[in-house]
């Protein structure tokens, strides 16, 4: 595919025929791991380093699962416990993991830019993937939310032309958002932002999206409604009043559910503050897409692997 980048770092890489490709893909694996094929050779002798600067559940584990499903080794690198607090930089980190073979990396830190310049520095030769830096981008975490609302309202081959997303809460401080704003205008979709001027970033007018700063005017428009987590760890000054009074205008609840549209779903990236932006019953209803998510994620980061490292089609894989 000419059009598909040599790194994964930000979804504005991506062009609509390169994210659909993702999108199908990851579609097209999620069917053979259903079937009888849980394990492709596709990736057998390749070492892919999962390089963690931040804590993670989700995004860790989902490439670590992605990556064996594909039979490549996998190398875990925790900043925690490493010589990182010796105070090694990530050039140094970087070339150690490049001279033990890396055939690619996968980054997330906590200062927004590290994987453009892991990418563009020529210390690791293969590609490299962001999952998640800083308040920039998390690009896998979006496509696995387009995936995601592809499989409950679109269809194979498509983007999201006409779907009415509304992303609620901490915009300034998630990279989530960020990633999905761009990616789902790319693929057609409406989005718009829903959350206090407290926290928008400067700039958010630029963003292709609309902006409202009332949920309740909304939640009968939109076909997806995604909640995002207050980030109490990047919040060192007053963005809220309360968490109680940031759940009384923003929290999705039962009485906010009962507004949606038949049809319409709910989504949270992860890890939620149960009981702040999202309660235990929305969290856990009917229309809640959140465990999807986790499970086509799994998917997503298979489709990204495979097409920046192997890049050979995927029914002769099948079959090799
Ligand atoms: N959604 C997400 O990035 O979750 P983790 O921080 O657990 O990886």
């Amino acid at each position: 595919m000419s059009s598909f980048p040599a790194h994964l770092l930000s979804v504005r890489d991506l062009t609509r025929e390169s994210a659909i490709k993702i999108l199908d893909t990851a579609l097209e694996l999620s069917r053979s791991s259903d079937g009888n094929i849980k394990k492709l050779p596709t990736l057998r002798g390749r070492a892919i380093v999962n390089l963690f600067y931040e804590d993670s559940t989700r995004t860790r584990i989902s490439f670590e699962t992605a990556a064996k499903r594909l039979s490549a080794d996998v190398i875990n690198f925790s900043a925690k416990g490493s010589s990182v607090s010796k105070g090694e930089s990530l050039k140094d980190t970087a070339l150690t993991l490049q001279a033990m073979g890396a055939d690619a990396v996968i980054i997330r830190h906590w200062a927004s830019g590290a994987p453009q310049r892991l990418a563009h520095s020529g210390w690791i030769k293969g590609p490299v993937i962001n999952a998640g830096d800083g308040t920039h981008e998390h690009p896998t975490q979006a496509l696995l939310d387009a995936f995601t609302m592809r499989e409950r309202f679109g269809s194979l081959g498509s983007g999201l032309d006409g779907l009415n997303v509304g992303i609620v809460g901490d915009i300034l401080h998630s990279r989530v958002a960020r990633s999905n704003v761009f990616l789902l205008h790319l693929l057609g979709a409406r989005v718009r932002l829903i959350a206090p001027p407290t926290l928008l970033p400067v700039g958010i007018e630029l963003w292709p999206c609309d902006l409202s700063y009332r949920l309740d005017q909304s939640m009968n428009d939109l076909d997806v409604v995604m909640s995002l987590r207050i980030q109490k760890e990047r919040m060192d000054q007053g963005f809220l009043p309360s968490e109680r009074e940031f759940s009384r205008h923003y929290g999705l609840n039962a009485d906010r559910l009962s507004m949606l549209k038949s049809g319409s779903v709910i989504m949270h990236p992860g890890p939620m503050n149960r009981g702040v932006e999202i309660d235990a019953a929305s969290a856990d209803s009917e229309q809640s897409l959140i465990t999807n998510q986790v499970t086509n994620g799994i998917f997503i980061r298979m489709a990204v692997l495979y097409l920046l490292l192997a890049g050979i089609p995927l029914k002769e894989v099948a079959h090799s």
